[in-house]
Formats: structure tokens, C-alpha cells, sequence
């Protein structure tokens, strides 16, 4: 079991994520038109890949721009993935796990879009919980009392839920930066959609908003993936290529089924002082 976690600065990560390859981060060359799409695991990634995917879709369906490619993450494998990412043609379309620390340097400096979901951390433990007891690419867990306090401890795949939204918090209001909320996008997709269009400088019509929020449904979006072909080569998750692992209820509030209240309190407990310092973090937590 252990060879399917490593360690890097601290930070467990999937072994499917090189050692040499989170070393050499920085030497990645991102282009100005590359977009970022970054989120802690179980917060809604494969839901904006689809309403992204769709709305590039409907952009070059309109007006003939180039092509978009939905990558695989960044990190996932080992170094040779710069160089596939590298000659790529299309407009890159990049997903990460990456805390904003580790997001390579040209990022930044060239001011790339990113997209960072965030989603309630207990409903979050709860869905990554899922994805350890059915994942083969995770260690086995048996119980959720025993997965929570590994949740708790930061000793889960990309570590602490609350360092990782910390790390976001100073760049949150950046203009090339918007921050997506999952519970905000339950209640209102087509919002939503139109935000993120605007964002990205897509026009997109009253109807072509509509049809998103269709397509990117959580029951279209399941339905979708139980007939979808696993391709090893391509994924949205470095954990897994299939998709039938990723639809599970699509819901929130799914952590009032799993929590005691001595596991709510104690999780309240440990978390309160950070999460009272991220406007980030405490808008997923108290209003939602
Ligand atoms: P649950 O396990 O709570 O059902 P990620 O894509 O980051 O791995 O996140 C997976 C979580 O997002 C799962 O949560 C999954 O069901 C949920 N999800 C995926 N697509 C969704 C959609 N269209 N609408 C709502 N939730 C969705």
C-alpha cells in the first residue's frame, strides 16, 4: 500500500505524481492564453472541466477559433509530461491539485487565467473518503472515523484542505483569478456559467447558457461517464481515469449523514482559527 503515496515538502501525493516532476515545477513554460484550473481534490473539478470544455465548445462552434484541449493535470506522471504538454497546439486548458505555492512560477509572472473551486471541507472529507474505499490508486481505508482523523491530521492526498485554500487566500482578488464555489454553483448554475464565460471572454447566448447547465448536470454528467471508454492516457484526476468513480451524489450537506456531532464539534474545533482567517475557507464553511 504504501508505494501509492509519496511525500513532497511535506505534502502526500499520489506516486501516478513523480518525484521529478514536482521538482522541476518551475521549469514549466506556461503561455499567456493557457488556462489553470486548480482545486483541491473532491471540490467540483470534473463539474468545471465540463461547463469549461462546453463553453469552448460552443465559442468555436460560433466564431472558428482554435481549438481547446482539456490536458491531463499537470503533475501527473513523471517529467516527460512538460514535453507532451509543451507540443501541444491547441490552447491548454490545464487542471491541478497544486496548492498556489507550487503552481510553476510562469503562471504568475505571465498572468494566466485560473479557475480555483473551492467546497465545504466536511462535505469535501466526506466525498474523498468515497474515493479512498473505491479507488485502487488510493490505500484502503475500512472506517470513516479513521479516515476523518487522517483528513483532520492533513495526511490525505495533497494534504490539509485549509493550508490549501490558505495558500490561495493572498491571490484570491487577483484580476486573472476567479474562485468558484460549489455550493453557489448547486444553487445557481447558469449564474454561474455566465460569470465564468465572461471571464474567460466568451460570448455565449441566453440559450447556450441553458444548454450548459444541462449538459453539466450532475445526472447528464453520470450518465455521460457510465458509457464513456476509459483512456488510461487521459484524466482529469490524477487518481483515477475512471470517470464511474467520480459521480457519486453530487449533493450538499452530504457530510450530516457521516459526522457524529463529537466528530463535528472536534472538526469545528481544530479548524476554527484558520478558517476564521480565509475569507475563502469561511464562506464554503458558514454560508453554505
Ligand atoms: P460527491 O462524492 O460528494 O458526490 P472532483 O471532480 O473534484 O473529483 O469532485 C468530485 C465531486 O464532485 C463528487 O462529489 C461528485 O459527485 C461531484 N460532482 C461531479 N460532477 C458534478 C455535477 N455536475 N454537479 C454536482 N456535483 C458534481
Amino acid at each position: 500500500q504504501t508505494e501509492l503515496i509519496h511525500t513532497f515538502n511535506g505534502i502526500p501525493f499520489s506516486t501516478r505524481v513523480s518525484k521529478e516532476l514536482l521538482q522541476s515545477l518551475d521549469t514549466f513554460e506556461a503561455r499567456e492564453d493557457d488556462v489553470l484550473l486548480v482545486s483541491y481534490p473532491k471540490s467540483g473539478t470534473h463539474w468545471l472541466t465540463e461547463i469549461m470544455k462546453n463553453l469552448y465548445h460552443s465559442h468555436s462552434e460560433a466564431n472558428g477559433v482554435s481549438k481547446v484541449t482539456l490536458t491531463s493535470p499537470l503533475e501527473f506522471g513523471d517529467l516527460s509530461r512538460f514535453d507532451e504538454l509543451r507540443n501541444l497546439p491547441n490552447k491548454r486548458l490545464i487542471p491541478t491539485h497544486l496548492n498556489y505555492e507550487m503552481i510553476p512560477v510562469q503562471f504568475k509572472t505571465k498572468k494566466c487565467k485560473m479557475i480555483y473551486v473551492i467546497r465545504n471541507p466536511k462535505d469535501t472529507a466526506v466525498s474523498l473518503y468515497h474515493y479512498y474505499k473505491q479507488n485502487p490508486n488510493l490505500p484502503k481505508i475500512e472506517k470513516w472515523s479513521t479516515f476523518l482523523e487522517m483528513f483532520l491530521k492533513g495526511e490525505v492526498v495533497c494534504g490539509s484542505w485549509i493550508d490549501h485554500v490558505l495558500s490561495w487566500e493572498k491571490s484570491k482578488n487577483d484580476e486573472n483569478v476567479l474562485v468558484l464555489y460549489y455550493e453557489s454553483l448547486k444553487e445557481d448554475l447558469p449564474k454561474h456559467v455566465k460569470e465564468i464565460s465572461t471571464f474567460l471572454g466568451i460570448n455565449v447566448t441566453e440559450d447556450q447558457v441553458k444548454d450548459i447547465s444541462k449538459k453539466s448536470s450532475f445526472s447528464e454528467m453520470k450518465e455521460k461517464a457510465e458509457k464513456e471508454k476509459v483512456n488510461p492516457n487521459h484524466t482529469v484526476c490524477v487518481l483515477t481515469s475512471n470517470k464511474k468513480l467520480i459521480f457519486r451524489k453530487g449533493t450538499v450537506g452530504d457530510w450530516k449523514n457521516h459526522f457524529t456531532s463529537k466528530q463535528n464539534a472536534k472538526f469545528d474545533e481544530l479548524f476554527k482559527e484558520k478558517i476564521n482567517s480565509s475569507e475563502l475557507a469561511r464562506r464554503v464553511v458558514y454560508e453554505s
